[in-house]
């Protein structure tokens, strides 16, 4: 599938707390960008190699402007740094449509949305729209430190009677508390989490715990530290008739590149989605973070760039 790329140009670039440059993106001619539902991402072509993906951080209904946050972080693949320290205004970038894998439930009665750090970007997309929804939601903001966040400001103005600030060094008292806030199990609440992989583990574990099933607990995966070794299989493509052995340090995508087997990929780490393959064939060995439960236990798609076989052989379509 080829994907249609936009040419965008930064419009604004504010520093705000935390590391965190927030990027407006416009068209150059100033004409409408393709609309989007809360919860959207973009992919963000960084040169011929760096893809990387930030979700849509603004109102969804400003037709001719996306927003990002993006993160200086160290620790990243490379992309957000580079995005972070060179991105200017005025530049031209390209991206892609939005797309959406972390959307609203339309049948909520009430939200709660909970971002650790950065991972508060789409949170505040699903809070625009929940408040023009007239739907009751709360907005739950965790950072380390008082003030050393992005957004704090609009967040405070645009919804004070529905944010909340935790902060790790602000004292039990106002730490965010999945006991205190999923308890009693409520079947009309819907629950959001965004963030660093630990935060959003204990978030969705908690939920889990108090019986909250996977329907009401939404998520999206920036990034994952995601073990791809395990024992070798064998792989063959139906549409290609190509087989590929994957070696125990190996992945799929690896090993069907080596043979000529050409598969689109984006984070590489399990959480975008990008790569996800039908399987016809054999048990997969799932490690990545973007299927549901239900999508794994169906065995009938796996993300290609960090999944494995618990079978000696997959056949999957391609
Ligand atoms: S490339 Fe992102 S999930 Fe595989």
């Amino acid at each position: 599938m080829t994907i249609k790329l936009i040419d965008v140009v930064i419009t604004a670039r504010e520093d705000q707390g935390a590391g965190i440059a927030v990027l407006e993106l416009a068209r150059p001619s100033g004409d409408e960008l393709p609309r989007f539902d809360a919860g959207a991402h973009i992919d963000v072509h960084i040169g011929d190699n760096f893809i990387r993906q930030y979700s849509l951080s603004g109102n969804s209904e400003n037709k001719n402007s996306y927003r990002l946050g993006v993160l200086n972080d160290p620790n990243s693949r490379g992309g957000s740094v580079k995005l972070y320290q060179e991105f200017k205004k005025g530049q031209l970038i390209k991206i892609s449509e939005p797309r959406n894998h972390f959307p609203l439930a339309a049948d909520a009665k009430k939200t709660i949305l909970a971002g650790g750090g950065i991972g508060i970007t789409p949170m505040i997309s699903m809070a625009y729209t929940l408040r023009s929804q007239g739907k009751p939601f709360e907005l739950h903001y965790c950072t380390r430190t008082k003030g050393a966040g992005a957004f704090e400001l609009e967040l405070l103005q645009e919804f004070p009677e529905q944010v909340i600030f935790h902060y790790d060094d602000g004292g039990d008292e106002q730490l965010f508390s999945p006991e205190k806030l999923f308890l009693p199990y409520d079947a009309d609440l819907h629950i959001y989490v965004c963030g660093p992989t630990g935060f959003m583990d204990w978030v969705i574990n908690n939920a889990k715990s108090y019986n909250y099933p996977s329907e009401q607990v939404h998520f999206e995966y920036f990034s994952a530290d995601v073990d791809v070794t395990g024992d070798a299989f064998e792989v063959y493509c139906a549409i290609s008739d190509i087989t590929v052995s994957v070696g125990e340090e190996d992945t799929i995508v690896r090993a069907l590149a080596a043979a000529g087997v050409k598969v689109d990929v984006s984070c590489e780490e399990g959480v975008c989605g990008t790569c996800i393959t039908d399987v016809l064939e054999g048990e997969p060995d799932h490690r990545d973070h973007f299927l549901t439960e239900e999508e794994r236990s169906d065995n009938d798609q796996m993300a290609l760039c960090c999944s494995r076989a618990k079978s000696k052989r997959l056949v999957i379509d391609l």
